[in-house]
């Protein structure tokens, strides 16, 4: 058997299919008073047959279903039909939260506007950009088509050389779910469905299909759930994606604690729960932990939700209840975004220049400035000759691997094959056609702005000491499916950097990576600017901050390690067990057994003390903390007023000092006192101030933060006493800690 030929089709683009050209049939509507979602779903079910309900709970991987349907099935992750006579549509499913996803060219020419990574939309620390990002996005889906958009990846970052950071938002719990819900909101927003995943605990690429997360129930509840609770509190997804791995022993998605106790009963989710592809491994189990839908079948070992389903439902192994419940709640997520009323079922045209400036305005305002001595930045315009180095700087900005690859507009992707070997089997390199070196050369018409590749550090170092300035960029590419193995940049570009600013001493490094990276060369580079993966319009949005007409704000919504010991685990468990093809094969959906991999489990020792509250816990200095990010002005808090009791809330002025308007994200962290728990973030606001300008801003503390999780309880408890309360420009900032006194408190789970 050749194995690569099996793999996931994004994984090394073996599959493709062509679109097929005839047009899904006009459905029927079920029309009637408004009533409950819930209700009308029930109703609607009730007039279905047994075969009817089990063709609602699995779905196609259009890929590999050729002749599954009479409809016509798009390229893409996802295909469920619709029940004509009953009025149920056709549901058409696309990755994922970056924008319309079309990895390796499956839908010939289909482009579609790439917002930046999910960690610098988390880097704006802004609600309203999440959701326009989402409503950009989700407006694009309807447009091709789609009514379930897979966005909405919420994992918190739990170690930094994850592959997949790059898609989520960071490591705190109340920055994630409040980012997360705003972008569902914002892709719901155009009546589909947004798909909050993965859920639960898949923080790690290697093993993924077949690892193990341990951790206790209250650490659980206090960080990755609690990221999701937020998410779908204020998201209200139609739908949630169950991960591939276990969680305590038992798969995400027949793990009836995770999906019936928490998720369904705690929280009292209505919509409806789809496995991710090739996550299913059993039929009753699965169905009654809580699975209402099978995703992707062809991607399971068997196909868990069709006939044996039907056949466990005959033989009372799956009640009759449940299967109706599990069609109920993919009707109500339907009915409740406005996907049941009105599908997706033709093309519109998109409005592709502004849906540009949406991406543009989430990169800019994402983009963090690490570091900026002697104000470095931004350029002068006194700079006569400014020389870019590396990142294939000339070409585009880069994205990360996986599904959430979009092809963007304004250009065709270039792909560029790793030069390091340990990335390039999986999927392709993909550079977004948004140049720096034309978007800097615009926006310096009086400068010489040239470009070398950096191959050559000697002469890159040479060619930088003859100009006015050097930008060094940096890149690393990450990928779905695989960690990275170190946290170090690739293709030794360390050297390269650390040869050009020796040479010369007004250098500046732009990061386009994945998540953090070691900088082994910081103390000899002035100044430092996180571009992660800015998305479709990079080019322009790197341009702008470097050269002030837009001023930075970013703030890292995940800590930068000083050195990778600092972290929780240095490196990918299970990494050094595997060998490369076993490590892809339990990356991909559905070959594990195959290999006959056994799973391994990874334990959780942060507990819920995940990233800058690790940190503090283990008194390490990160070489950047959670939260911290520069401006090319200042901003002061003054007059802090905390009130405590039964809510904790802090009223302060934000003052910006400096010279040029800019935006600030005041932080607040809490703890309370003589507890060993370091400090949690429980609100934080982004402002815009004009210079000079000063703002009154009331933010009162997310009472989940302040409370611990009792599962004897169950539920939280906010512990009567004093707490500290610390107005912060960043998690490690405690120049201004007031104390507040709480009364005790318990909430419902
Ligand atoms: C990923 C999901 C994605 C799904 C469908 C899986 O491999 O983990 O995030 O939505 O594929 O493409």
């Amino acid at each position: 058997m050749n194995l690569a030929k099996r793999f996931r089709w994004w994984l090394l683009g073996a599959t493709m299919i062509p679109a097929m050209a005839n047009v899904a049939p006009v459905l029927a509507r079920e029309v009637g008073a408004p009533q409950d979602a819930r209700a009308r779903a029930t109703a609607i079910v009730a007039k279905m047959t047994l075969d009817e309900k089990i063709a609602l709970v699995h779905g196609l991987f259009p890929p590999k279903a050729e002749g599954k349907t009479r409809n016509e099935l798009i390229p893409s992750a996802g295909h469920i039909d619709g029940i004509p006579r009953l009025g149920v549509p056709l549901i058409r499913e696309s990755d994922a939260s970056l924008g319309v996803a079309n990895q390796v060219e499956q839908r010939k020419g289909d482009v579609a506007t790439a917002l930046p990574s999910g960690l610098a939309s988390a880097a704006t620390f802004d609600p309203a950009i999440a959701r326009a990002g989402g409503a950009m996005i989700g407006a694009e889906a309807r447009a091709k088509r789609f009514t379930v958009l897979l966005a909405g990846g919420v994992n918190l970052t739990r170690d930094p050389w994850n592959g997949r950071n790059f898609e989520y938002l960071g490591e705190d719990p109340l920055l994630a779910g409040t980012m997360a819900g705003a972008h569902i909101a914002g892709v719901q927003s155009n009546g589909i469905v947004s798909t909050v995943k993965h859920f639960a605990l898949n923080s790690q690429e290697t093993g993924r299909t077949v690892v193990d997360a341990r951790i206790g129930e209250a650490a659980l509840r206090m960080s990755d759930l609690l990221a999701f609770e937020i998410a779908i509190e204020t998201g209200k997804p139609g739908s949630v994606m169950c991960a591939y791995n276990k969680v305590n022993g038992d798969w995400a998605c027949e793990n009836a604690h995770l999906l019936n106790d928490v998720l369904k009963r705690d929280w009292g989710y209505r919509g409806w729960v789809m496995s991710d592809w090739g996550a299913v491994h059993s039929t009753a189990k699965a169905a009654n932990a809580g699975l209402d839908q099978e995703s992707g079948q062809e991607l399971d070992h068997a196909i868990y939700f069709a006939g044996a389903l039907k056949a466990d439902v005959a033989a009372g192994r799956v009640p009759m209840a449940r299967l109706d419940d599990m069609v109920v709640r993919y009707l109500t997520g339907l009915i409740e975004t406005g996907a049941y009323d009105a599908p997706a079922s033709a093309a519109q045209a998109i409005p592709y220049d502004a849906h540009a400036e949406v991406a543009q305005r989430a990169a800019e305002a994402g983009i963090v400035l690490l570091k900026n001595d002697g104000d470095l930045l931004p350029l002068a315009r006194t700079a006569k000759r400014v020389l870019l180095i590396g990142g294939h700087a000339d070409v585009g900005v880069l994205s990360g691997g996986g599904s959430s690859q979009v092809r963007s507009v304004g250009g065709a992707p270039v792909e560029i094959p790793l030069t390091s070997g340990a990335a390039s089997s999986f999927a392709r390199v993909t550079w977004h056609a948004s140049s720096p070196l034309r978007a800097i050369r615009a926006a310096m018409p009086h400068a010489q702005v040239t470009w070398i590749d950096g191959r050559d550090p000697a002469a890159a170092a040479a060619a930088a000491k003859a100009a006015d300035v050097a930008i060094v960029f940096a890149t690393q590419w990450t990928t779905e499916a695989q960690d990275v193995p170190d946290l170090s940049l690739p293709d030794r570009q360390d050297d390269l950097i650390a040869a050009v600013a020796a040479a010369q001493p007004k250098t500046i490094a732009v990061m386009e990576t994945g998540g953090p990276v070691l900088m082994p060369w910081l103390s000899a580079v002035p100044a430092v600017v996180q571009a992660w993966y800015p998305g479709q319009r990079g080019g322009p949005a790197i341009a702008n901050i470097l050269t002030g007409r837009v001023n930075p704000s970013g703030r890292l919504p995940i800590t930068f390690p000083a050195n990778a010991a600092q972290a929780p685990r240095a490196a990918p468990v299970g990494l050094d067990r595997l060998t490369s093809s076993e490590a892809q094969a339990a990356a991909d959906p559905g070959h594990a057994g195959e290999h006959q991999l056994t799973s391994f489990p990874v334990s959780y020792v942060e507990g819920a003390d995940v990233g800058y509250r690790w940190y503090e816990k283990t008194r390490a200095t990160p070489l950047f903390a959670f939260g911290h990010g520069l401006s090319y002005t200042r901003f002061a808090y003054r007059n802090p007023v905390v009130t405590g009791g039964a809510k904790l809330s802090i009223r302060f002025e934000v003052v910006n000092t400096g010279k040029v308007a800019g935006a600030d994200v005041p932080q607040v962290y809490v703890a309370r006192e003589g507890s060993p728990t370091p400090m949690r973030l429980a609100a934080f606001r982004r402002v815009t101030l004009k210079p000079g300008e000063t703002t009154h801003v009331t933010l009162v503390a997310e009472p989940r933060i302040l409370a611990d999780y009792d599962p004897a309880l169950p539920g939280w408890r906010v512990a009567a006493g004093r707490y500290r309360v610390a107005l912060a420009h960043d998690a490690t900032d405690r120049a201004l800690v007031s104390n507040v006194t709480m009364a005790a408190a318990t909430m419902k789970p």
